[in-house]
């Protein structure tokens, strides 16, 4: 039996990258899934069929996650579809990156609306649910220069230390409803976002990585399976870093 039987996943942003690798992780561990972003194209489809291929139930929603309104009534859905959530993974992030003499306020807005609030729109949509069912796993995904804090990078660092402090401040709210809120802060893991950066940035990064490579979506999957999973079931209110043994 996986880890997941009968629990049902909402995962963000997850056509492609960490968000995909979460949602087939999950369904192979045998949860239905539920997933959102920005749009559902061919790309997108590509990621319903290869969930679908466990055998579990798989439904995609296109959605901005940054829009409260949307994003209440994507949940409606879902729980209408699915009649339940066990698990919600804020996974969907961007960067617009820039020295802050440089950083213009839409760089600011745009970075904290689709990191931070989309977090604070889905655990607002999601947690009434939960406290019907006694029960929930939340997972936001930060990132170690959420932890550390980042030259260039203020307002993406900026958004994922409020997803550490959102989800430190649900697990303290909601622990008595048996609703438990963590954070993963993932290293530099090799998908469409990193592929973006320059090489010499690239190299830079491989250089403060003890383990000597970039994490896979795969590696972050691993951690977010046990976060979702009764294994973790006295763990709320962390943040795991999955980043190589990075000092940074
Ligand atoms: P990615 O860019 O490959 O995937 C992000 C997904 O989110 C895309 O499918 C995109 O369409 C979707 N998305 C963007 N804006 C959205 C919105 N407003 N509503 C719904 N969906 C939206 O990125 P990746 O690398 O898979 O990152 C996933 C998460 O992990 C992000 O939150 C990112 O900040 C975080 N992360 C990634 C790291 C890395 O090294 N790749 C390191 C640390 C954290």
């Amino acid at each position: 039996m996986g880890l997941l039987e009968g629990k049902v996943a909402l995962i963000t942003g997850a056509a492609r990258g960490i968000g995909k690798a979460i949602a087939l992780k999950y369904a192979s561990e045998g949860a239905d899934v539920a997933f959102t972003d920005l749009v559902i194209d061919e790309n997108a489809q590509k990621t319903v069929e290869e969930i679908a291929a466990y055998g579990h139930k798989v439904q995609a929603y296109a959605s901005n996650a940054a829009n409260f309104e949307e994003t209440h009534e994507v949940v409606e859905k879902i729980k209408a579809d699915f009649g339940k959530i066990d698990i919600l993974v804020n996974n969907a992030g961007i960067t617009k990156d820039g020295l802050m003499l440089k950083m213009t306020e839409q760089q600011w807005d745009a970075v904290l609306a689709v990191n931070l609030k989309s977090a604070f729109n889905f655990i607002h949509a999601c947690v009434p649910v939960m406290m019907r069912q006694k029960g929930g796993s939340i997972i936001n995904m930060s990132s170690v220069v959420g932890v550390h804090g980042n030259a260039a990078q203020a307002n993406y660092a900026a958004s994922k230390a409020g997803l550490i402090a959102l989800a430190k401040s649900i697990g303290q709210e909601m622990g008595r409803k048996g609703i438990r809120a963590n954070a993963i802060a993932p290293g530099f893991i090799e998908t469409a976002m990193t592929q973006a950066l320059p090489e010499e940035v690239r190299k830079e990064w491989m250089e403060k990585i003890p383990l000597r490579r970039g994490g896979t979506p795969e590696d972050i999957a691993d951690v977010a399976t046990f976060l979702a999973s009764d294994m973790s079931s006295y763990v709320s209110g962390q943040v795991i870093q999955v980043d190589g043994g990075m000092n940074m």
